[in-house]
């Protein structure tokens, strides 16, 4: 089912704003139950997390995430909502303590794909599970699936230069083959591995000027930009204009996107 404007809003264009669609699906997956203590892992400014606490009525959640300014603002905005029954901390979640079996479900909305050593890292969160507890999270399918990432790569690059844009640091496709994926969710521990595709668009703002200002604040654009030198940046950036306009609808600027849900469960 595609969407309409009136589920993305016309405010300025926020992460919240561009996965709404995706959150709708993290939610129903997640399934919260009233009693529920939940970790929510890479948790940025904590949307799913109050999300979650919302939801787990007399139980918890608890985001963790390397971002100091990303916990901070997570904790500003779970008191200026009044959440109690959550908190936040800055942490490793590769390696940090979390209590033993404390948790009943861990979730993440596209924050477990830049582990270094991702089997350690979710044999780390598998040891702060019940036994039984589930792993419920979005991550991005691989990058050629995703139109947003082909579009914006094919713009700053201009034509016959792919590699010039290429993404650098942090792989935010790291899970997106389903063979590797599985291979470190088992030899973290976890069974009952399954993928739902998410087949929905990312929202970037509800003209061109804001999606633009969206896009250039992506690490990998301004990255990108920066290698590039003022003139062919201010053409890859007229180049990026035109791209962002041919994706102008009456619901604003959207890019198609794949991504997964994958579930797995403590043994
Ligand atoms: C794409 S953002 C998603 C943020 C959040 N889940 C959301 O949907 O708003 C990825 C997040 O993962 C965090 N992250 C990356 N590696 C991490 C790690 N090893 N432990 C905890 N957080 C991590 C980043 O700091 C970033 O906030």
């Amino acid at each position: 089912m595609r969407n309409s404007a009136k589920d993305h809003g016309t405010g300025p264009t926020d992460y919240d704003a561009e996965l709404r669609l995706h959150d709708r699906i993290l939610r129903r997956a997640a399934a919260v139950r009233h009693d529920d203590h939940v970790l929510d892992i890479g948790c940025g400014s904590g949307h799913t997390t109050r999300q979650a606490a919302r939801a787990a009525r007399a139980g918890s959640a608890f985001g963790v995430d390397v971002s100091a300014p990303a916990i901070e603002r997570a904790r500003e905005l779970a008191r200026a909502e009044g959440v109690g029954n959550v908190s936040f901390e800055r942490a490793d979640a590769q390696v940090h303590p979390f209590p033993p079996e404390r948790f009943d479900l861990a979730i993440s909305r596209f924050g477990t794909m830049f582990f270094d050593d991702p089997v350690a890292a979710f044999a780390n969160v598998g040891r702060g599970l019940r036994p039984a507890g589930r792993l419920v999270m979005m991550v991005w399918q691989p990058a050629e699936r995703n139109e947003w990432e082909v579009a914006i790569r094919q713009a700053l690059a201009g034509a016959g230069q792919a590699e010039a844009a290429a993404p650098s640091g942090p792989d935010a496709f790291s899970l997106g083959d389903p063979e590797t994926a599985e291979r470190i969710l088992s030899a973290a521990g976890f069974a009952d591995i399954a993928f739902t595709d998410v087949h929905e668009p990312v929202y970037y703002g509800p003209d061109v000027d804001a999606a633009l200002g969206w896009v250039r604040g992506f690490t990998s654009t301004s990255e990108a930009l920066r290698r590039l030198g003022p003139d062919a940046s201010a053409r890859a950036v007229a180049r990026l204009r035109e791209t962002l306009s041919a994706h102008l609808d009456g619901d604003g600027v959207r890019f198609d996107s794949r991504a997964w849900i994958i579930t797995a469960r403590r043994p």
